[in-house]
């Protein structure tokens, strides 16, 4: 993708101009930024997702049997029916995961890194629905599916943000209205992290929310370190050799702290183990148990392809790669493989390629490593057979 590309999805933007201006800094409305767009999923469709097990829902119902009532899914078949005339949304998680044509959206984010992008939540609301004023610790590009929704947007917010009393939505108790819009089907607002909006149905209204993932602080010294953790021997402790006499007993000096932080950073710099580490966290797939994997041997995969048969990644599959000096590592699903550098371009297309055959895979299948790889990537569930 040409970062000096103007697109439409960006209001005529070039991708080097938004990251610059716009992304995590500044909100932007785009009118029909997906021109002419029609919702790949119709309402009911939405409702009929949230009866499913393995689909996230929520139903915010903002007169129910308390204020902003939430109801969480999987719903039944009446669920519905039983609800008010206006003012309540459902909101269902990850619809790209189940829905091919929404998971295509994606595709016009690619001037991000992929592996930032979260997923497609999709609400429907009734006139009047939306989930309150509240922020969100994450970008967000809020595009409109169907009917109409009028966006307020706000101050910027912290964790000291005066929030409601509920026991489970984050709803500002003061919201400072800066600016609002109303969006038709095919418009688009982005938003940075924690700015305050207040999204609100006008009429049957879908809203297609693209979320990103940025792990916290302290999300990742917890999980950092539980990984570091599990390769260090017991005996690799805190040391202190070059101890001087003197001073207080019971006072710990700057020394100590010295040694301390030493200890640390030999562990913090050593960048293999970062980045392994990182790749497999930001590649964690949101449902694991939607990667059914499938024990292949090498002649089955090779007289698969030689049939015609196509490998597509599973749309519940994360994917990435990196560079670790001459080698690569490939992250899929929150396992990190390290590979040869001659494999970059087999990665390329295990990451990009609409479909793997025996024709663009030609000129791997020859190659242990390679070969090894697909069978690993199938037996794992990130890769998997196309149906027809
Ligand atoms: C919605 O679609 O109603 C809510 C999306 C959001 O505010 O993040
Ligand atoms: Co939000």
């Amino acid at each position: 993708m040409n970062a000096d590309t103007p697109l439409q999805l960006l209001g005529g933007l070039t991708p080097r101009q938004f990251l610059r201006d716009y992304w995590q800094k500044k909100p932007l409305l785009v009118r029909q930024a997906f021109p002419d767009f029609e919702s790949p999923l119709s309402p009911d469709e939405l409702a009929g997702l949230s009866l499913e097990d393995c689909v996230e829902s929520r139903l915010i119902i903002e007169h129910g049997v308390q204020p902003w009532e939430l109801r969480r899914g999987p719903f039944a078949e009446d669920s519905f029916s039983q609800l008010p005339e206006r003012d309540w949304t459902l909101l269902v998680q990850a619809v790209d995961q189940f829905v091919p044509e929404v998971a295509e959206l994606l595709e016009h984010f690619r001037f991000l890194p992929s592996w930032r992008i979260d997923d497609v939540m999709i609400s429907y609301a009734a006139p009047g629905g939306g989930v309150g004023p509240h922020f969100d610790n994450y970008d967000v590009f809020l595009l409109q599916g169907h009917g109409h929704r009028r966006w307020r947007i706000g101050q910027m917010c912290d964790s000291d943000s005066a929030l409601l009393d509920h026991p489970d939505l984050r709803i500002l108790a003061d919201f400072q209205q800066t600016d609002e819009w109303l969006l038709a089907p095919g418009d688009m607002l982005y938003l940075p992290p924690r700015l305050a909006h207040y999204g609100i149905a006008e009429d049957d209204c879908m809203t297609y929310s693209v979320g990103f993932r940025a792990p916290s602080a302290s999300e990742v010294l917890v999980h950092f370190t539980d990984f570091v953790a599990q390769f260090l021997p017991d005996e690799e402790r805190y040391a202190d050799a070059d101890l001087q006499p003197g001073g207080e007993p019971q006072q710990i000096q700057a020394d100590a702290l010295q040694r301390l932080r030493g200890l640390l950073n030999q562990h913090l710099q050593d960048d293999r183990l970062l980045m392994a580490w990182f790749g497999q966290f930001m590649t964690e797939p949101r449902y694991p148990e939607l990667l059914q994997g499938e024990d292949l041997q090498a002649s089955q995969l090779q007289q698969a392809l030689d049939e015609g048969a196509m490998l597509v990644r599973n749309p519940s599959a994360r994917l990435a790669w990196a560079e670790l000096g001459d080698e690569l590592m490939l992250f899929a699903s929150g396992q990190g493989r390290l590979l040869g550098g001659e494999l970059r371009e087999l990665l390329q297309l295990l990451c990009q390629a609409p479909a793997l055959h025996a024709d663009n895979l030609a000129p791997w299948l020859q190659q242990k490593e390679a070969h090894t790889l697909l069978l690993e990537l199938i037996k794992q569930g990130s890769l998997e057979f196309a149906d027809e």
